[in-house]
C-alpha cells in the first residue's frame, strides 16, 4: 500500500445521500483505498440535527457550522449533500477558494450556478465532480464525458427523475392515486427537499441542463430550458396511450441540429417497444445517441441513499487519483475545454418538431371529427391514429384521441387554438408530446 497520508473529506449534510456516502465508505474502505491508492477518511461533518448516530457511530467531528468544515486546513476535499442553492453555493465557492476539491450530488447548484463554480475552480486549480447530479447511481456524467469522447453526440433522451418514474409506474400498475405515491417516494428518501421540484419536472430540468451542457460543449443555460411536469397526468390518459402501443414517460431530450440546441422535459409518448419503455419504478435510463457509436442504453437506480452515494464515492476516489495531476490535464469539468464551449442558440419551444397525442372532449355528433381534421389539415398537420371513445354512463361528451406526424410546435399551437374555439369542444384539449427515439 501507499506511504501517502489518508486523504481527509469534510461532508456538509448528514441526510440520505449524506448517511449513505458515510456507510459505503466505512464498509468499502479498504477496497476504496486500494483503488484510490491511498486511504479515505471522512473526518469533520456539518449537519443540523447534531444527534447522528451515523457520523457518531463512525467517529467523525460534527459541527453545526458548515463553515467551520470549509475552512478546516486538514481537510483536502469537501462533499456538498445539503442540497439547494445557498448556502451550498457559497459554501462551495469558499471551499474552492480555500485549494479544496469539491465533490457534489447538488444538481439545482451546477444546473443554475456550475458555469460560475467551474471557473472558480478552474481559477483555483481544483477540481468539482458531480457524477451523482444526474441519474443517481449511473455513471452517465463519466460515460458522456470520457467514454463517447470521440463521438459527435446528437441527442440525448432519458428517464432521469427516479420519484416521477416511480409515480408513473404505480399509477399504471396498480392504479394507485399520485399524492399516495408521492408520500412513499419521499418516505424512500428519493424526493428533494421540496416534491414540488420532482413532481413540476424542475430536478430533471436541471439535470439536463448538465446533461446537455457535456453533450454537445455548451454553457450551463438552466433558464433556457422547457418545463413540463407530471401532476397533469390522468390515469384516462396513461390507459389511452396503451391502447395505442404507447406508454407515457417522463422524458428529458436534449437534441441539436443546424438551428440550434432543443432542451425539454415533459411527458412523453414512446412506443410501448421502446426499451425506455420498460424503465419502472425508480430506475433510470439515459439513452444517447452519438456518430459513430449509434445509439448507447445507461440503466440504473436513479435515486436512494445508496445508489446515489456510489457515484458520490466515485467522485472522491476519481478527485484523490488524480491529486498529483497537472490540472490543465484533468478532464474539464463539461467535457469540452473552457475555452472551446460553443454558442450554438437554444431554440425556443415553438420551434421545435415533435409528434403529438391530443386528447378532445367533443359533442357526440355527427360532423365534429371532420371539423377536428379539417383544421390540422389546413395546417398540414397528418393524422397517425384516431380513436373515439363511448361517452361515459350520463355524460354528453365523448373523448376523442388523435395521434400525429411531426409538426412545428408553433403550428400546433395555432390548430389547438382553433379546435378549441370549436363550439363542439368542451374543455381544454390535453397535448402530450410524443417520440419515437429511432436512430434519426
Ligand atoms: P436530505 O434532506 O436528506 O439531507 C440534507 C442534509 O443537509 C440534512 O441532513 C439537512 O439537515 C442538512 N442541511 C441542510 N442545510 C444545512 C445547513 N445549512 N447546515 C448544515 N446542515 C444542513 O437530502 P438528500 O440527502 O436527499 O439530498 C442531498 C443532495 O443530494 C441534494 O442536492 C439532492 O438533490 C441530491 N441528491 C439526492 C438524491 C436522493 O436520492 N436523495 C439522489 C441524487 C442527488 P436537516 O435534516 O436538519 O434539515
Ligand atoms: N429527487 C431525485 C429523483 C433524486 O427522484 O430523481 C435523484 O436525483
Amino acid at each position: 500500500m501507499s506511504s501517502y497520508p489518508p486523504v481527509k473529506i469534510g461532508l456538509l449534510g448528514l441526510g440520505t445521500v449524506g448517511g449513505g456516502v458515510t456507510h459505503v465508505l466505512a464498509r468499502n474502505a479498504e477496497e476504496i483505498s486500494r483503488r484510490a491508492g491511498r486511504e479515505i477518511l471522512i473526518s469533520h461533518a456539518a449537519a443540523r440535527n447534531l444527534d447522528s448516530t451515523t457520523a457518531r457511530t463512525a467517529g467523525i467531528k460534527l459541527t453545526g457550522e458548515a463553515l467551520e468544515v470549509v475552512n478546516d486546513p486538514d481537510i483536502s476535499i469537501i462533499v456538498e449533500l445539503l442540497g439547494g442553492y445557498e448556502p451550498a453555493r457559497s459554501l462551495v465557492l469558499r471551499a474552492l477558494a480555500n485549494g479544496k476539491h469539491v465533490v457534489t450530488a447538488n444538481k439545482a447548484l451546477i444546473a443554475k450556478h456550475g458555469n460560475e463554480i467551474f471557473a472558480a475552480a478552474q481559477a483555483a486549480g481544483t477540481m468539482v465532480g458531480f457524477e451523482a447530479a444526474v441519474a443517481g447511481g449511473i455513471p452517465i456524467i463519466k460515460a458522456i464525458r470520457e467514454g463517447l469522447a470521440g463521438n459527435r453526440l446528437e441527442w440525448v433522451a432519458g428517464i432521469i427523475n427516479g420519484t416521477a418514474n416511480f409515480i408513473l409506474t404505480e399509477m399504471r400498475d396498480k392504479g394507485r392515486d399520485f399524492p399516495d405515491v408521492l408520500a412513499e417516494a419521499q418516505a424512500l428518501g428519493y424526493a428533494e427537499a421540496d416534491p414540488t421540484f420532482d413532481v413540476e419536472g424542475i430536478d430533471a430540468a436541471h439535470k439536463l441542463t448538465i446533461l446537455a451542457s457535456i453533450a454537445f460543449g455548451i454553457p450551463l443555460q438552466f433558464d433556457k430550458v422547457y418545463i413540463e411536469g407530471i401532476s397533469r397526468i390522468t390515469r384516462e390518459d396513461v390507459a389511452y396511450a396503451e391502447q395505442l402501443g404507447y406508454r407515457i414517460k417522463h422524458l428529458g431530450i436534449a437534441r441539436r441540429d443546424e438551428r440550434g440546441a432543443q432542451l425539454r422535459v415533459h411527458p412523453t409518448l414512446i412506443p410501448q417497444r421502446q426499451l425506455l419503455a420498460s424503465v419502472s419504478g425508480v430506475m433510470n435510463a439515459v439513452l444517447v445517441r452519438g456518430d459513430a457509436v449509434g445509439q448507447s442504453l445507461f440503466y440504473g437506480a436513479g435515486a436512494g441513499a445508496e445508489p446515489t452515494a456510489s457515484a458520490v464515492v466515485a467522485d472522491i476516489i476519481d478527485v484523490v487519483r488524480t491529486l498529483t495531476v497537472d490540472p490543465d490535464n484533468r478532464v474539464p469539468h463539461l467535457a469540452f475545454q473552457p475555452d472551446a464551449l460553443s454558442d450554438l442558440p437554444v431554440l425556443p419551444m415553438t420551434e421545435v418538431e415533435t409528434c403529438y397525442y391530443l386528447r378532445l372532449q367533443a359533442v357526440d355528433r355527427s360532423g365534429v371529427l371532420a371539423d377536428v381534421t379539417r383544421i390540422l389539415a389546413d395546417r398540414d398537420i397528418s393524422i397517425e391514429a384516431v380513436l373515439q371513445k363511448e361517452p361515459p354512463p350520463g355524460a354528453r361528451d365523448v373523448p376523442i384521441i388523435l395521434l400525429t406526424y411531426r409538426v412545428r410546435e408553433q403550428r400546433m399551437n395555432e390548430a389547438i387554438a382553433a379546435i378549441e374555439a370549436l363550439d363542439s369542444i368542451h374543455a381544454p384539449v390535453v397535448r402530450i408530446r410524443m417520440e419515437h427515439l429511432n436512430s434519426d
